[in-house]
């Protein structure tokens, strides 16, 4: 080597440990966003100047009203097919569709509805902060309490605790099913809701003479068959609101910055955390792991849809008045509508992309509908809960009862495809006409906006498939 190249490999090594020495730039400090502000950040980065409006469930006069007319219901009656494969042909075997169909629609509601979860999301450690003897109704029975604590040194000005209850009989002789429910964490307003959809979402109060449209506590009714139940706080995985995007775990992940148009929105952050308590079960022996359901209302109906179809551990799923986002088609213009999702109200339920769908795009664009998310649970067993369109105490239509029996008709030939059977009808039930011969159920309750009334059926179907060991 001459001695000029000597002089210059030196300054280079030298050069390079100096580069090396340096500081990294810090991060970005995380943001604090309006939901208005990061919503429209994310219209900046989809290049989208204008979404449509969504239907105003409040106004039967307003021009956007929400649609009730069932001829005026279907503007894109040709639903996705769920057993044709992207490259047209059509899925004629079990191993087809596990190895080739189902993978193609996971990664449409991962790319342009629910958004995708990171690879790398922080660790999470689970601690027992209490175990208690106590008694519900006539049941004795143990409460564990417990937190999630989610590794933040990622970006340690943002801290995520899972918090979770875990309530089993006492006297269990081993394993027990369980129960999770999506915790609203009690009734009134909840976090993040404002106006129409505040009003809407509120449980309405019996009608004199109507009875209790909520029907009886369902947890007595789980601890007399001998399973557990188990409460998860969606809020303490995820606040339920676009402002909290930059924080709780998707924040995390992003230390604090806004989504990417395919990040996660809440609802698979949600499933996410769900996921994460079941990992807990495994690990906990008075649970029987490969028993273990998940149910939810309303948004909460909603993830508890989107965990059963990602997470094939969970065993069964009670989907109680999921309406848009959920079981409900997203090509139905009946009640609410895509257009509502992807207002700055709703929007961080879903992928940033879903927007897409409120303008230029329209709901009949989508790669995937609603019977496709019913179809990734097959062939495990889904119960879909609604409660009464009319009469006093009634949920009405917002929901969107209908189409969302249209769609679970429509992920039947999945469940047939692979040895289940469907719903067994294509035509819709009256109001507490139980459809529970087969894999997928259905049922509309006479009450309001809640599981409640439809336990004891949920339950009736349940006992098909999670039995005590
Ligand atoms: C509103 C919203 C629904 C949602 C419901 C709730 O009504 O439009 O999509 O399911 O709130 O979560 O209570």
């Amino acid at each position: 080597m001459s001695r000029v190249s000597l002089v210059v490999c030196l300054f280079a090594a030298i050069g390079l440990f100096a580069a090396a020495q340096e500081p990294k730039p810090a991060d970005p400090a995380p943001l604090d966003l309006t939901a208005q502000q990061d919503h429209k950040l994310m219209m900046e980065a989809l290049k989208i100047d204008s979404l449509r409006p969504g239907a105003n469930g409040m106004n039967p006069s307003a021009p956007n009203a929400a649609n009730y007319d069932e001829s005026k219901a279907n503007p894109y009656p040709n639903l996705p097919d769920p057993l044709i494969l992207k490259n047209g042909e059509r899925v004629a075997s079990a191993e087809i569709w596990w190895k080739k169909r189902r993978p193609e629609i996971v990664e449409d509601f991962d790319r342009e509805i629910y958004g995708r979860v990171p690879q790398d999301v922080p660790k999470v450690t689970w601690e027992v902060t209490s175990k208690t003897e106590e008694k519900v109704g006539e049941f004795p029975v143990v409460v564990k309490k417990l937190i999630g604590h989610v590794d933040c040194s990622r970006c340690p000005q943002i801290k995520v605790d899972i918090q979770l209850t875990l309530t089993t009989p006492a006297d269990a002789k081993g394993p027990v099913p369980v129960m999770m429910e999506f915790g609203f964490g009690g009734f009134g307003p909840r976090p993040g809701q404002t106006g129409a959809s505040a009003k809407k979402a509120t449980p309405k109060p019996a009608a004199k003479g109507a009875g209790n449209p909520f029907g009886p506590p369902w947890q007595p009714l789980v601890l007399a068959k001998g399973w557990g139940y188990a409460i998860i706080v969606p809020v303490s995985i995820q606040a339920d609101n676009g402002a909290g995007l930059t924080k709780g775990i998707i924040g995390l992940c992003n230390k604090g910055q806004p989504r990417k148009p395919d990040d996660w929105g809440a609802l698979r952050a949600w499933a996410w955390g769900a996921s994460r308590a079941l990992d807990y079960f495994e690990t906990d022996p008075v649970v029987d792991a490969k028993q273990v359901g998940i149910e939810g209302l309303s948004r909460y109906g909603k993830a508890a849809l989107v965990t059963m179809a990602y997470d094939q551990r969970f065993a069964i799923g009670f989907i109680g008045s999921s309406g848009e986002g959920g079981a409900k088609l997203h090509r139905r213009r009946f009640g609410e509508l895509v257009e509502n999702l992807t207002g700055s109200g709703e929007y961080h339920w879903m992928a940033g992309n879903f927007l897409k769908y409120g303008g230029p795009l329209t709901p009949g664009d989508l790669p995937v509908d609603a019977h496709e998310l019913i179809a990734l649970c097959a062939p495990r067993p889904v119960f879909i809960s609604y409660g009464a369109s009319s009469g006093p105490g009634a949920e009405g239509q917002w929901v969107d009862q209908r189409g969302s029996f249209m769609a679970a008709v429509a992920a039947g030939p999945v469940y047939k495809l692979l040895g289940k059977k469907d719903l067994g009808t294509v035509i819709f039930p009256e109001i507490e006409a139980a459809v529970i011969q087969g894999e997928l159920a259905f049922r509309q309750h006479k009450g309001g906006h809640t599981t409640g009334p439809n336990w004891p059926t949920f339950l009736e179907f349940a006992d098909r498939y999670i039995k005590i060991k």
